[in-house]
């Protein structure tokens, strides 16, 4: 017999709601097993791994840990509402999909199929620089209103590109500002994996020995919609995601500083957010320069290793600017993650890897559940801290 209260009930995923191979998907970190045995081994390790010795990946983890709750007790907590405004907008939830690169070549029509997902489940979604499927046709099927860029410091690339997302009806911008240079990822060289991907024996015997991936995805794409290729790093078409020989033209990344910045501020009329910014000082400079959010991120341990985790400098990030939204990935996981965030002062938070590996191994039905799984877990974790408002979340929440 279940004793359960009707209203502990309600709060959880309905399992007889969830398709029956999702159903032995409990939580974000289930999606990483099923996607590693599905897809091949350059594709899983890219999207997987970080950068050298990967310490800031794993500290990620390790600093949510370190932090524990103080919980309040015997507030009734009935009314729980997970919903957050960021921008004007009203979402379901005080979380979104972060921008991935590759998503289409991991998942059918990755791109699409998350903001797809994101969108039937009232949360935003970042389509990624790096993607393979046109912004135009994303922002058309997805409802996408978020465009992440990489922008390099020359004046007429970064024009064409900002003039492209404005007039797709992109309504915020958001700029990764840790790149400079590429993140030394050795495990993309052990994995064979390079961007784009150079025909190989070992790419072909990966192929032929993930051959779900290689029938439902690589085929499929290249039936439907022909060969994938980097659309959205300029305001022109890049290279094909397979070639022997082409390389992407990144342009000069290094060179990118706060004037472009001003120059960007000036051409783009929407929302601007900075990505990957760990410095208060910076906060504040971005804050001088008109942006209208940060997002404190280490980029998931991809690109400095040993680069300090967003959770810890969030508190200072966020006494440095004023009333500017600060927002928060690397590591996110559980709600009770997103909750100590959100109690450290940040406005919103950003997940990716646990998304990305759910659209490719079970489409958008998985990334649905994964939102799902989530939401779930504030509600009940707000319920057990003892609010029913995320608003009334604060620093001595916790420890
Ligand atoms: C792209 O942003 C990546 O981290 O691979």
């Amino acid at each position: 017999m279940n004793t359960a209260a009707p209203e502990f009930r309600a709060e959880q995923v309905k399992r007889s709601s969830v398709p029956r191979r999702l159903r032995h998907i409990l939580a974000l970190d289930d999606f990483e097993p099923a996607a590693r045995a599905f897809l091949p081994r350059p594709i899983y390790g890219y999207i997987a791994g970080a950068c050298e010795n990967g310490q800031s990946l794993s500290d990620n983890r390790q600093a949510f840990a370190e932090l524990s709750f103080v919980p309040k007790i015997l507030r009734d907590v009935s009314n729980r509402s997970l919903a957050r405004s960021l921008f004007g907008v009203n979402y379901a939830a005080p979380f979104g999909i972060a921008p991935m690169g590759l998503s289409a070549l991991a998942a059918l029509d990755g791109d699409v199929v998350l903001a797809r997902a994101a969108f039937r489940t009232g949360v935003p979604v970042v389509l990624s620089a790096t993607s393979l499927t046109p912004l135009e046709r994303v922002a058309r099927e997805g409802s996408t209103r978020w465009f992440q860029a990489y922008l390099p410091g020359e004046h007429e690339r970064i024009d064409a590109m900002v003039d492209r997302v404005q007039a797709a009806g992109f309504d915020t911008l958001v700029l990764t500002v840790d790149v400079p240079v590429a993140g030394n990822r050795e495990n993309n060289v052990r994995n064979g994996f390079d961007a784009p991907l150079r025909p190989s024996l070992n790419l072909a015997w990966q192929g032929v020995t993930h051959p779900r991936w290689l029938l439902g995805t690589a085929l499929r794409t290249l039936a439907q919609r022909g060969m994938p290729h980097f659309e959205n790093m300029d305001a022109y078409r890049g290279p094909p995601i397979l070639s022997r020989n082409l390389t992407r033209a990144l342009g000069l990344r290094d060179r990118l500083n706060w004037n472009h910045l001003q120059r960007i501020r000036a051409r783009w009329s929407g929302k601007l957010v900075l990505k990957g910014i760990l410095a208060a000082s910076d906060a504040h400079l971005a804050q001088e320069h008109g942006v209208d959010g940060i997002i404190v991120s280490n980029h998931g341990g991809r690109q400095l290793d040993g680069a300090i985790s967003p959770i810890k400098v969030l508190p200072e990030i966020v006494a440095a600017v004023d009333g500017m939204p600060v927002m928060l990935d690397s590591g996110i996981r559980r709600g009770t993650d997103v909750i100590k965030a959100l109690a450290l002062g940040a406005s919103f938070v950003f997940i990716g890897r646990p998304f990305l590996f759910a659209a490719a191994r079970f489409g958008e039905a998985g990334v649905v559940h994964a939102i799902d799984l989530l939401k779930s877990e504030i509600n009940r974790d707000m319920a057990l801290i003892g609010v029913d408002n995320l608003d009334r979340l604060e620093p001595s929440a916790l420890r």
